[in-house]
């Protein structure tokens, strides 16, 4: 009867331990994203470096993504763990290679997890500013 009782609680002590080291790193990561041609060729028309541009990106992320993407862009803001999809990580020098025209769409058209901001964030000048914003949080 001991030694059952016993087993039972490594049994749950075991079950716990890999349920804590599984989540949240059991994220899936999204794969590549299927851009159409029209976004693609999209370029920032804000040079790299506007610091107005930035400064208006900076609180429109705070306001739209952050909660999910973070504050610098890990992919770890509060709402990030209920998630099934890691949102990415912005700081990544492959994620910052990233076409404008494709972080675009991804950023405005979204898919699955990632919502549509195009009722949102209507006006251009804001999803650049947002973009822009983006290119900062270059490790
Ligand atoms: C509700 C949570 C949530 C919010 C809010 C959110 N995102 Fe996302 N985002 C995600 C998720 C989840 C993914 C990964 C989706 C996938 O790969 O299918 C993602 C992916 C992305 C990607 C592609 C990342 C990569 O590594 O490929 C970009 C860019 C992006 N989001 C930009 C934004 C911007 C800009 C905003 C604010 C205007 C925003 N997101 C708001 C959840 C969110």
């Amino acid at each position: 009867m001991k030694s059952r009782i016993i087993y039972l609680s490594l049994l749950l002590l075991g079950s716990m331990a890999i349920m804590a080291f599984v989540s949240p790193q059991d994220q899936k990561k999204g794969g590549a994203w299927d851009v159409p041609a029209k976004y693609k060729s999209m370029v920032n028309p804000n040079k790299a470096g506007d610091a107005d541009a930035e400064k208006l990106g900076k609180t429109l992320y705070a306001k739209h993504c952050r909660s999910c993407h973070g504050n610098t862009g890990l992919g770890d803001g509060p709402k990030a763990k209920n998630l099934e999809t890691f949102p990415g990580d912005f700081t990544d020098a492959k994620f910052q290679a990233t076409k404008d025209g494709d972080l675009y769409f991804m950023s405005f058209i979204g898919r699955d997890e990632m919502p549509n901001f195009e009722k949102n964030i209507p006006d251009d000048e804001s999803r650049w500013a947002i973009i822009s914003y983006i290119r900062t949080l270059k490790k």
